[in-house]
């Protein structure tokens, strides 16, 4: 698969998400082995999750369990592989998140991911999302000693706008490697933040990039274009939204979720779908009014 790069680390310019693994709706421990071993054939080296990734209160880490299984048990070699967890969000049990951005709660959770992943330290650990009742500065001044300490290789953040990122970027002394914000068809407003991203060099991890786990599969019935797009290509509307998002920028690095082998083997041949300017110039324009 074609590189892109985060931080010093070069990934496969397509990962995979680990959400739909783990929390409402997820498949059995065997598929979910399956589809993150595909992924690997597929050539995926970026693999995003959560500790939050969970469902039940008392399973915190299922995916990041789930991940370091899969990964333990796959034939091939996986030094090359990025795990990239993140911590700030909760889910009590109840099917609601709640958020802890404190500082204490940041060290411990980074402890807890490091045993459940088996590592020394975590490779790309991202602030989930920004905790209104913690001072973002005291967040992230958290994911800065981290760094410092060496429990974290990598610092990234998640669900920021403009100026959290400028303000990430200096508390962490220029280590700020990616942002993972929501971004879709369905979900544009976060260009300004993957601009920003362009014009630092952080990588732009979008999530819920085929506008998330219940209406993925509807995405070439709500945007004609990208369906249209798709059919002239003979490949997925999924493929082309993934493609489509590559051609923004070099630091895009999507992460589209998946619990079947079938669905990560056709995203990840996105980035060997050229679409011309044309075509680009089509997915781009607005289309709110298809949007239901
Ligand atoms: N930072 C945050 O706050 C945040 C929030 C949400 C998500 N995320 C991350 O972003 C990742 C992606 O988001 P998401 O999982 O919510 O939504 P998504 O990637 O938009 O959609 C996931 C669904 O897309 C389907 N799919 C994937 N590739 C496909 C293809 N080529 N053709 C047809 N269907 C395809 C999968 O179906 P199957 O299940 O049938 O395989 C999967 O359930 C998550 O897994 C998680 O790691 C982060």
């Amino acid at each position: 698969m074609r590189q892109r790069t985060i931080g010093d680390v070069q990934v496969g310019a397509i990962g995979l998400g680990g959400m739909p693994m783990s929390i409402e709706g997820r498949p059995d421990h065997e598929r979910s082995i399956r589809t993150i071993h595909a992924a690997l054939e597929a050539g995926v080296t970026l693999i995003d999750t959560a500790d939050a990734y969970h469902l039940h209160g008392n399973e915190v880490g299922h995916n990041e369990i789930l991940i370091a299984q899969a990964l333990a048990s796959w034939g091939g070699d996986t030094s090359g592989v990025l795990v990239a967890t993140k911590g700030g969000h909760l889910r009590p049990g109840d099917g609601s998140w709640t958020l802890d951005g404190s500082p204490a709660h940041l060290r411990e959770a980074v402890e807890a991911s490091l045993k459940r992943l088996g590592v020394e330290a975590i490779g790309l650990y991202q602030f989930h999302r920004p905790d209104p009742k913690v001072p973002y500065e005291d967040s992230i001044g958290a994911l800065r000693d981290l760094l410092d300490a060496g429990k974290i290789r990598m610092a990234g953040i998640s669900n920021a706008d403009v100026i959290q990122i400028r303000q990430a970027q200096e508390i962490l002394g220029g280590r700020l490697v990616s942002v993972q914000n929501q971004f879709s068809p369905a979900f544009r407003s976060s260009e300004p933040e993957l601009r920003l991203c362009d014009e630092l060099g952080v990588a732009f991890l979008p999530w819920s990039p085929l506008g998330g786990i219940s209406r993925a599969g509807e995405l070439g019935d709500r945007f004609a274009p990208f369906a249209r797009v798709a059919e002239a290509h003979g490949v997925s509307p999924q493929r082309v939204t993934l493609a489509w998002m590559l051609a923004k920028s070099p630091v895009v690095i999507p992460i589209p979720g998946a619990s079947r082998p079938e669905s990560i083997t056709d995203s990840a041949q996105a980035p060997d779908l050229t679409l011309d300017d044309a075509e680009l110039r089509e997915l781009d324009a607005p289309t709110l009014r298809e949007a239901r």
